[in-house]
């Protein structure tokens, strides 16, 4: 190895030993709201500026303020013997709370529930189960989504919140991936917030939306998330495991599979199937595994956090085709795209 390669490899050596500091981080950044006061202030500001106006230390808050210019989210310049902060364009969209595409609420997850549980990741691997019940401190045997809709948990909302971010990146995408205006009557099954439902009818102006998801989840949908006034969006509360599904002509199935085992999956789809409209079908959205399971990194990385909370998986083409062909679904096709990639069957 040369010491250029040697360089390089070093590099992306500390890169994945010390990640954990970089999310921390980018976390701890957000959630002290240092990109929403620099956005909002319109310039750069003085790390004693900050700290005072967030109510922490000068020392931790220049060390904080530092370490986001070394990651990029922030820049410097010098003025008048001082050192100045301002956002970086990649802060301004994706780590401000009011960015366009913000992730702070994904990243407020993350930092209050995914970085703490992956402490009993070891634990996963070793027994090949869930963890809720460790990493919620419960002993009865619920369902990834029982135990974090629990009161107690705390953890509705920012799920929700969580959800919300992903598709003002992804759904324009996803949604392009095949020509879906013929469906006039589309399902969201398990479509939580809402956030995919309102970048589909802004892309299909003509489809008529509804929102199916447990009682608990509709009831905030309707009071926090989508407007009553949009009356191409409607709400159906159901257990999809155990209620009837309204008919539809398309039925959305976005980050929902991969919750669960192929038993479930196969029995979710087939009512699906049923429900369906003749000449109707499903799209699943989901990041797809390649078939020889090499990457992408991504669906690598979401596994073992389904590994750590739920019994489900990612999983490859084959194994999509296999699920829905069991439903009954036909000319299954799938398309790659940049994160969250679409698989369309129909009845
Ligand atoms: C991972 S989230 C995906 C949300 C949304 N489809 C998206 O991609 O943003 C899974 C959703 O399924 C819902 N869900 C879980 N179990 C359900 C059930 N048995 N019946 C209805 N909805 C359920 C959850 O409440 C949650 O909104």
């Amino acid at each position: 190895m040369s010491a250029t390669e040697e360089a390089a490899t070093l590099k992306i050596l500390f890169q994945h030993q010390y990640g954990f500091l970089t999310s921390k981080i980018m976390f701890t950044a957000s959630e002290f709201g240092i990109f929403d006061l620099l956005m909002e202030s319109g310039e750069f500001l003085t790390s004693a500026t900050i700290a005072e106006r967030l109510g922490t230390s000068a020392i931790g808050m220049e060390r904080l303020l530092e370490a986001c210019v070394g990651l990029k989210f922030l820049q410097v310049e010098r003025k008048d013997n001082q050192t100045l902060y301002g956002n970086t364009d990649f802060a301004n969209l994706y780590l401000a709370k009011s960015g366009s595409k913000s992730q702070y609420h994904y990243m407020k997850i993350n930092s209050v529930f995914g970085y703490q549980s992956m402490q009993y990741l070891a634990d996963a691997v070793r027994e090949g189960k869930n963890q809720n019940d460790r990493i919620h401190g419960i002993s009865s045997n619920c369902d990834f989504y029982e135990t974090i809709y629990r009161s107690e948990s705390g953890l509705q909302r920012p799920f929700m919140d969580a959800m919300n971010a992903t598709w003002s990146l992804f759904g324009r995408d996803v949604m392009t991936a095949f020509d879906l205006s013929h469906f006039p009557f589309v399902c969201d099954v398990g479509g939580c917030s809402g956030s995919f439902a309102k970048e589909y009818i802004s892309l299909y102006p003509n489809s008529t939306v509804t929102i199916l998801d447990l009682p608990e989840i509709v009831e905030t949908a309707k009071n926090h998330y989508v407007s009553s006034e949009d009356h191409r969006i409607t709400f159906h509360e159901a257990d999809f495991f155990k209620d009837p599904i309204p008919e539809a002509d398309l039925y959305i199935l976005a980050r929902i599979l991969h919750c669960w085992g192929d038993e479930k999956c196969v029995q979710l789809l087939t009512k699906l199937h049923n429900a369906c409209k003749p000449g109707g079908g499903v799209l699943v959205v989901e990041t797809v595994l390649n078939e020889d399971r090499s990457g992408p990194l991504e669906a690598q990385l979401f596994a073992m956090q389904l590994l750590l909370h739920t019994e489900g998986k990612e999983r490859s083409p084959s194994e999509y085709n296999v699920l829905l062909s069991a439903a009954g679904f036909k000319e299954i096709q799938l398309k790659k795209r940049i994160r969250y990639d679409a698989i369309l069957g129909r009845k």
